[in-house]
């Protein structure tokens, strides 16, 4: 399902981003190489999963916005398409690609990063944003339930990180960007699967960072709060609760999935270039505040 606007070698490509980035950095001449843009991540290839709709659709905006050739992955084909289209709309110029899979489907995901690799000759940028949830009582809380859980929240970061690793310390370039939650440092009742999942995520991020940090490959984590998507629908329809996310939220207010764009376009960028293995909360003040009224 991968469709690359463009083909080009990795070699090509590897010449290509560093025009690009010497031709947007006039400020320095001689032989020094130019420092990189800050933000600019022209030339760079992103694989962002869980991409069709909700935040990682918002991320994938960000990063073509930036220059990245974005590839999108989700489950189902269609709202890929309607993505990838909607995607276009918003940044005209885009390279953008489709790649359905199921990220707990280790060989479609082994698959899906050596088919972005040959179609765009390279694989810069990864992020695991494709998450799930399950909400119940513990005692009704059933095994299979949590395993799914943990298959598409942990398992299936693990495995992409892993393979997209490899391409990236060959290169010594890379940026894995895992998509936590506030619940990944906080528990809450009825979110068992989802808080033990989020708290993985959190902890796969140091153990990779540390590992992976020599061949200037970063590893870090966005811990978003409450924000507006198809996820949290069933929290945004019960008014109390609704009610209380702004009452408890020191922005009054829950996120929009753009706010996440510019976190995650930062990580991506040279910018975050000494930012390893740190988890970055994007919560509008949320879990750094104390709540109970007087
Ligand atoms: N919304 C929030 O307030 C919030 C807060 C904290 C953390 N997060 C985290 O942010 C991430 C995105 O959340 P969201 O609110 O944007 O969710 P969402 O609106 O439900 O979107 C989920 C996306 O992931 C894809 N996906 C789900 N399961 C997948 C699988 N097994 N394989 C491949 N793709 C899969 C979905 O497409 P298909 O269904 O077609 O596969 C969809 O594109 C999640 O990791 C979530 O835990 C969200
Ligand atoms: C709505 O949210 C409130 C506050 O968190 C909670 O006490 C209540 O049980 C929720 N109602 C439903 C129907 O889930």
């Amino acid at each position: 399902m991968l469709r690359p606007l463009l083909l080009r070698t990795a070699a090509a490509s590897a010449a290509a981003l560093a025009a690009s980035h010497a031709a947007a950095s006039p400020r320095r001449s001689g032989t020094d190489a130019p420092p990189p843009p800050l933000f600019d991540l022209t030339g760079r290839v992103a694989l962002v999963t869980g991409a069709s709709r909700g935040l990682g659709h918002a991320i994938a905006v960000g990063l073509a916005e930036h220059g990245a050739h974005v590839v999108m992955c989700a489950r189902c084909p269609h709202a890929l398409e309607a993505a990838r289209a909607a995607l276009l709309e918003a940044v005209p110029r885009a390279r953008v690609s489709v790649s359905a899979f199921d990220v707990r489907d280790e060989a479609a995901c082994v698959g899906a990063v050596a088919k972005v690799e040959s179609e765009c000759g390279r694989l810069d940028i990864l992020v695991n944003n494709a998450g799930v949830n399950e909400r119940a009582p513990l005692a009704e809380f059933s095994t299979a339930s949590f395993r799914g859980v943990i298959d598409a929240n942990v398992v299936g970061p693990f495995v992409l990180s892993r393979e997209c690793a490899k391409a990236m310390q060959r290169n010594g370039w890379g940026r894995i960007i895992n998509v936590g939650s506030i619940m990944g440092t906080l528990g809450r009742e009825n979110l068992h699967a989802y808080v033990a999942s989020k708290h993985a995520v959190t902890g796969l991020t140091k153990s990779m960072a540390a590992e992976l940090g020599a061949n200037g490959v970063t590893v870090n984590c966005i811990a978003p709060g409450y924000f507006k998507t198809d996820l949290t629908q069933p929290l945004q329809l019960n008014s109390t609760f609704a009610n209380e996310v702004c009452s408890q939220t020191p922005a009054r207010r829950w996120g929009a999935a753009r706010e996440l764009a510019g976190p995650a376009v930062f990580l991506a960028s040279e910018s975050a270039s000494y930012v390893n293995g740190a988890t970055l909360v994007v919560d509008g003040g949320m879990s750094s505040t104390f709540h109970f009224s007087e």
